[in-house]
């Protein structure tokens, strides 16, 4: 069965969707069956995987309003399948109305966790890009998934919001879905030239006891130039230092024994 993976901060620009479009893309370079979610109605992760949100008639929100099924939204292989066995289900700006529309349904919660389940077993990896809130999209991201990987910027308050994200990550594993685990944490933006880089990492490490990627994305201009390509790392510069960090990404993923058996 496919392991779901929540991509979630509630810090805003820390690079969630940065890692959701480069891991999934990575993971399908290593020959994995990889499916993409967008619950982020600002669709980055869509029009990241070179799909224009606004010209879709189709999408989450849809199938989560059950006015379609969830093969009905899906992209398939929208990078061409040739490149990689990458999937995605987009979003677009009418996301934003399901903090609204799904205030009193019944089992809100569940919703994402019912379309995925019929999908889930043909994929090795669902990559779900989070909204940088803890609203009803990342509350139902989490419920979906097996494991929330959270994302930390090298920067000063990279602490700043943690104790809250840890507590939704507990209260969900309490309330709505018991097997929910931390799949780990990446630092992300790492500036090999400054010592405030290092000193957050280091800062994070003896603060956070959670298990922790050895592997550190680094800032690179390429990984913020691909998306406006509509092309993940590994296809718009593959020698790119940025390429590198997020296929070492994928290979600590694909190895962590902890889940394996998902
Ligand atoms: N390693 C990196 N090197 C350089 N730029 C990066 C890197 N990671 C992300 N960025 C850039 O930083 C910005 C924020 O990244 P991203 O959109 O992935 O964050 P996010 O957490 O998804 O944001 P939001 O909370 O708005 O959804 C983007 O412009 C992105 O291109
Ligand atoms: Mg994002």
């Amino acid at each position: 069965m496919g392991r779901i993976i929540a991509v979630a901060n509630q810090k805003g620009g820390v690079g969630k969707t940065t890692t959701s479009i480069n891991l999934a893309a990575c993971l399908a370079e290593k020959g994995k069956k990889v499916l993409a979610v967008d619950m982020d109605p600002q669709g980055n992760l869509t029009s990241g995987l070179g799909v224009d949100k606004n010209d879709l008639s189709l999408t989450i929100y849809e199938a989560m309003c059950g006015e379609c099924n969830i093969g009905e939204c899906m992209i398939v292989h929208p990078l061409g399948s040739h490149k990689l066995n990458l999937s995605l289900i987009p979003a677009g700006r009418n996301l934003a109305g399901a903090e609204v529309d799904f205030i009193d349904a019944d089992n809100r919660q569940y919703i994402l966790k019912n379309i995925l389940s019929s999908v889930r077993d043909k994929y090795d990896f669902i990559i779900v890009d989070c909204p940088p809130a803890l609203g009803i999209l990342t509350v139902n991201s989490m419920t979906a998934a097996d494991t929330v990987l959270v994302p930390i910027q090298c920067e000063f308050f990279a602490l700043d919001g943690l104790s809250q994200l840890m507590y939704t990550i507990d209260l969900i594993k309490k309330k709505l879905n018991k097997a929910l685990e931390i799949e780990g944490v990446v630092f992300t933006m790492y500036d090999a030239r400054t010592n405030l880089s290092l000193e957050v990492v280091e800062n994070v490490k003896s603060n956070l006891d959670q298990f922790i990627y050895k592997t550190i994305i680094p800032r690179n201009v390429r990984l913020a130039e691909a998306p406006s390509f509509g092309l993940p790392i590994n296809l718009y510069d593959s020698r790119s230092a940025g390429a590198q960090g997020y296929r070492d990404l994928a290979d600590e993923v694909i190895k962590n024994k902890l889940y394996a058996n998902l």
